[in-house]
């Protein structure tokens, strides 16, 4: 029996320091017995409940169903023992597959080395049962399998959200330097903010604060814009109950209040942007866009500000990067009174430009960039 099939515990894979509010989350939507890890959160849940928790998180990176565990020092033992799995089950020999591996500590070095045995067993497995095999189709498969490797242990698990859920499918355009959307959704639930103030996105590029933004105030499922879910999969994958649970969902998206959710930025081709991507949602239409200058905003008070303004590094120069966030700064100070502003710099050097005392600072990282989450409210 398939190891999730007897404990029904899963894996949520989150960004470092967003253990503590993906936890959260799942608490909310109905995971039991929630354990924080490193970069991680393991749950227990029900089908119902899982179902849910995969269409409707945002915190996630991906969400893993255990196939099996196992000591492992060689890839050889990998092979052998990744072979005698029953790969029918999850996979037809019509659709496609990639694997996702990551090695830490163990004789296995090579994560690529230890993915590709891994193939080799499925594709071997289905060759000597039907003398064919389904395809690898490296960015993006049908289904995603997933190998960790710690310590020698090996876990080969099924990913269950069908490839890193920061790919919501709204984001169908940007420009340089977009946040990923798991990273904003953590920001919003980490800023608290839960639609009693105003949110404002001054530096809004292609939209994705807002639309996460608008994502947690009305509801709406992270997988919204996803066809192919891991779920669909699972050998015991029950369509009934995930209709039921993708219908309920539907049903208790909630309506935008007016003027809620706005952002500016002053690149007129980022608006543009972040209209399309907004469109793509449901009351994406009452997000207010505008082409402006921060600068030229009059004010933004009693609001929660959440924006990631440039850094620097692709976006334009050094110096005259600094020279902007000197005049947020200041701007923050004289025009937001009541306001609180959660910051996200891509680059760290730029937080003492601002000029205002953190009340909060936190280190999260964007794909490759070791950036800070700062906090500064404003009397
Ligand atoms: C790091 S990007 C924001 C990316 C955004 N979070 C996203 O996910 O697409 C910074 C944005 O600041 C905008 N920007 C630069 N200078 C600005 C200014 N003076 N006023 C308003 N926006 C500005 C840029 O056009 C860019 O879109």
């Amino acid at each position: 029996m398939y190891k999730y099939l007897k404990t029904n515990r899963y894996f949520a894979a989150v960004l470092d320091n967003l253990e503590q509010v993906a936890a959260e989350e799942l608490d909310e939507l109905g995971a039991a017995e929630i354990n924080t890890k490193y970069r991680g959160v393991s749950f227990t849940a029900s089908k119902e409940t899982l179902y849910k928790i995969v269409y409707c998180s945002k915190i996630p990176t991906r969400i893993l169903a255990p196939i099996i565990t196992f000591d492992c020092h060689s890839t050889k033992y990998l092979y052998k023992t990744a072979k005698s799995i029953k790969w029918d089950d999850f996979l037809p020999l019509n659709k496609t597959f990639a694997i996702f591996s990551s090695v830490s500590n163990s004789l296995i070095t090579h994560s690529q080395y230890a993915s590709l045995c891994l193939k080799d067993a499925i594709a071997d497995y289905f060759r000597d049962k039907y003398g064919e095999r389904p395809n690898v189709k490296p960015k993006t498969p049908d289904v995603w399998f997933n190998l960790y490797i710690n310590d020698n242990k090996a876990t080969i698990s099924l990913e269950l959200t069908g490839g890193s859920l920061h790919r919501r499918g709204y984001r169908k355009n940007s420009l340089e330097a977009p946040i990923m959307e798991n990273l904003a959704a953590g920001i919003i639930r980490i800023s608290k903010w839960n639609g009693e103030t105003n949110l404002y996105d001054p530096f809004c590029g292609s939209g994705t604060i807002l639309a996460e933004a608008l994502l947690k105030v009305c509801d709406i499922p992270s997988c919204y814009n996803r066809e192919n879910l891991g779920i669909f999969y699972m050998p015991d994958f029950n369509r009934n109950t995930f209709d039921y649970v993708r219908k309920c969902s539907l049903e208790s998206i909630k309506p935008l209040p007016n003027n809620l959710i706005s952002g500016s930025d002053i690149d007129k081709r980022a608006i543009q942007i972040a209209k399309e991507n907004l469109k793509l949602i449901p009351h994406g239409d009452k997000v207010k866009l505008a082409v402006t200058d921060f600068s030229k905003i009059k004010s933004i008070e009693n609001s929660t500000i959440i924006t990631n303004p440039p850094y620097g590094k692709r976006l334009g120069e050094k110096n005259e990067v600094s020279r902007l966030i000197t005049s947020f700064g200041d701007f923050l100070k004289n025009n937001c009174k009541g306001s609180k502003a959660f910051v996200y710099f891509g680059n760290r050097e730029l937080i003492k430009k601002v000029g205002l005392k953190t009340s909060m600072k936190m280190p999260l990282k964007n794909g490759g960039l070791d950036g800070r989450l700062t906090c500064y409210e404003i009397y």
